[in-house]
């Protein structure tokens, strides 16, 4: 089985989102959280989950709540599922627009938070690319508004790492039977990350990275992961197979790599596919380079769950802000 040293408690984001009696009042990273919080999280996310076709669960969990999206870097997915998932749990949403925000004009981050707080903003969602900016702003908001990280530099990506753990559960329920891959560019991936926390702290039975030598993390990250640098060798008898992009935005020019020898070196092809089980499935959080990291017949194969990653993303986005609201609320009744 996987392993890796606790290491919460000398993480700062990971101490940040626990109000003083331990509750999660923010959710900044899955460093720290329990394989008994993980599960109630991912039981809850099945609870939100609907098939395709009907019409998607509602309720009134955050009626009353401002959600505030604040995305200072792109994003299709994780914007709109937690816009979705807000307003179906009754809450009112807004969204900053990252080129139209004052921000642009100068003013700190602090001073955008402190502003939609005023507001009665009670729920901050943001993404951005300066690494620490989740639980630092968490240390400041007032003590009844939580932060939900979208996506942290190249460091964290909850949320995702949530949906992801949750698609490969509905493959197979025990992870201690299972192994893993994530190939493709570690090294500057949020995904990667949050995916390792979340996999290893819920028991997977093997965690596999694969990655060139250029995109393999620093020796000392994702311990207990098994490291290759033969995507093929890496393939071998996986159950779960996940593909992440090249994340050019974090990388000099003269770092990043040919497409097309990436492509031949490092691509998910069916004939590699052909290596792991005969059931294994394939994710991707998107977005997707088709020819790149990916082939586009597997990326719209039989084995792609990636449309299914995308459903869960409402639903484990939904269990998220319930959860975070219900301990804020549990907080407020102790008073
Ligand atoms: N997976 C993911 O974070 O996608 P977006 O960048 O579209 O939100």
């Amino acid at each position: 089985m996987a392993t890796r040293q606790a290491s919460a408690a000398n993480d700062p984001s990971a101490n940040a989102q626990r109000d003083s009696d331990g509750r999660l009042q923010h959710l900044i990273t899955l460093e720290g959280l329990s394989r008994d919080e993980l599960t109630a999280l991912l039981d809850l996310a099945q609870f939100y989950v609907r098939a395709p076709g009907d019409l998607p669960a509602r309720d009134q969990s955050l009626a009353g709540h401002t959600v505030a999206n604040l995305f200072f870097e792109p994003s299709t997915r994780t914007r709109v599922s937690f816009e979705l998932a807000a307003q179906r749990l009754g809450a009112e949403v807004v969204n900053l627009d990252m080129q139209s925000s004052s921000r642009v004009k100068g003013e700190t981050v602090l001073d955008t938070i402190y502003t939609l707080q005023a507001m009665h903003a009670d729920i901050l969602i943001m993404r951005d690319a300066e690494p620490g900016l989740p639980a630092m702003i968490a240390r400041h908001v007032a003590p009844h508004v939580c932060i939900l990280n979208a996506g942290e530099a190249h460091l964290s990506h909850p949320t995702q790492g949530l949906l992801d753990a949750l698609t490969i559960r509905q493959h197979r329920a025990d992870f201690s039977q299972l192994t893993v891959l994530i190939a493709g560019d570690i090294a500057h991936s949020r995904v990667a990350r949050s995916a390792w926390q979340a996999l290893t702290t819920l028991g997977v039975k093997e965690l596999r990275i694969a990655a060139p030598e250029d995109l393999m993390p620093p020796a000392g990250e994702f311990a207990g992961a098994t490291r290759y640098g033969d995507i093929d060798a890496a393939m071998r008898g996986v159950d779960a197979v996940m593909a992440l992009r090249i994340q050019r935005e974090r990388m000099l020019h003269s770092q990043i790599p040919d497409e097309a020898s990436y492509y031949r070196t490092f691509g998910i092809t069916s004939e590699r596919l052909n290596l792991a089980k005969p059931d294994a499935i394939v994710l991707h959080p998107g977005p997707m380079n088709r020819d790149v990291e990916i082939a586009s017949d597997v990326a719209d194969g039989r084995r792609s769950v990636i449309q299914r990653q995308v459903t869960n993303g409402v639903a484990v986005r939904m269990a998220v802000l319930a959860t975070i609201v219900r301990n804020v609320q549990a907080r407020r009744q102790l008073r």
